[in-house]
């Protein structure tokens, strides 16, 4: 799809909201409507209202995009619904299927359900979507565009990968923030001056992170090139790689995950 991104309204200009619509404007977005209570949606070619009320009723989106929490579905839906008709709803919401998207929405013109990570705000973020049977061609392309703006994009025809997916990608960046403030925590303990070992531990992550987006090589690779026998990385890593500890930590942590994902699925 080339051109002008249609036609847009976006329903919660949060954390994620504004960062789509960054990505969207970056792109070439249509003037689009916006829904922001805050009042803080970034000024662009769209015209941004606080309340669903003040939506012009002869408004018609190519997309709604829902990017409100997902305890807020329910009333923005129905308030939303007018708008739906004939176009495709994207929704963002952790955890709101598509059944109950499609309950909530009867009349729109097709449902695709994603789940995007926080990176997104700088373009580096990961979607895997997912669309109700039938949806077609123009429709998912749309939506991948839409997803693309924010970073990379993977479908998937199976909706029940949306819960480990939510617990690798959607949950992952804070997996890595922790990873930051420990090795911090670690570096300190071993004498580092805290502001040094917050910098070295930041710039770590960061430039480990920039690397393995720069390389072909997997991950595995790029830390057995840092590994030297005997050395210090090895000894190191004897410790992490233990099947007690990273390997069975990390499984335990995303099980978690999905466990939560599925139950708090509605
Ligand atoms: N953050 C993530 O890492 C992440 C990752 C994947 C998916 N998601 C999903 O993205 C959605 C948004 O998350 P977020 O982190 O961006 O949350 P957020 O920062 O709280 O943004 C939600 C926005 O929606 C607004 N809002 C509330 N009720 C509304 C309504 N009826 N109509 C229009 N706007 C309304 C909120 O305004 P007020 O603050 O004034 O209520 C807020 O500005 C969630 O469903 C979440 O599951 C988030």
């Amino acid at each position: 799809m080339t051109g002008l991104i249609p036609p847009i309204l976006l329903v919660g200009c949060g954390r994620m909201g504004s960062a789509l619509l960054a990505g969207w404007q970056a792109d070439g977005l249509s003037p689009s409507m916006v829904i922001d209570p805050a009042g803080t949606a970034p000024p662009g070619p769209h015209h941004a209202v606080a309340d669903i009320s003040a939506l012009p009723e002869d408004f018609r989106p190519a997309a709604v995009v829902l990017a409100v929490k997902p305890q807020r579905a329910d009333q923005a839906m129905q308030a939303v619904a007018p708008w739906t008709r004939e176009a495709t709803v994207l929704s963002i919401m952790a955890g709101r299927t598509l059944v109950n998207l499609r309950t909530a929405l009867p009349d729109a013109g097709a449902i695709v359900r994603a789940m995007p990570n926080t990176p997104a705000a700088i373009g580096r973020g990961i979607s895997v979507a997912v669309a109700e049977p039938g949806v077609d061609a123009t429709r998912r392309a749309l939506c991948t565009r839409l997803l693309q703006a924010a970073g990379s994009l993977a479908w998937t025809e199976d909706e029940a990968l949306l819960d480990p997916v939510t617990a690798v990608s959607g949950s992952g960046p804070a997996y890595v923030f922790l990873l930051a403030e420990l090795l911090e925590q670690a570096g300190a303990a071993q004498g580092l001056p805290p502001a040094l070992a917050r910098r070295l531990a930041r710039e770590t992550v960061a430039g480990a992170g920039a690397l393995l987006a720069a390389s072909d090589e997997d991950a595995a690779s790029l830390r057995r090139a840092v590994t030297s026998p005997a050395g210090t990385t090895e000894a190191a890593l004897a410790v992490l790689m233990d099947e007690a500890a990273w390997p069975d930590l990390l499984r335990r942590a995303v099980a978690a995950g999905t466990t939560r994902s599925r139950a708090l699925a509605s």
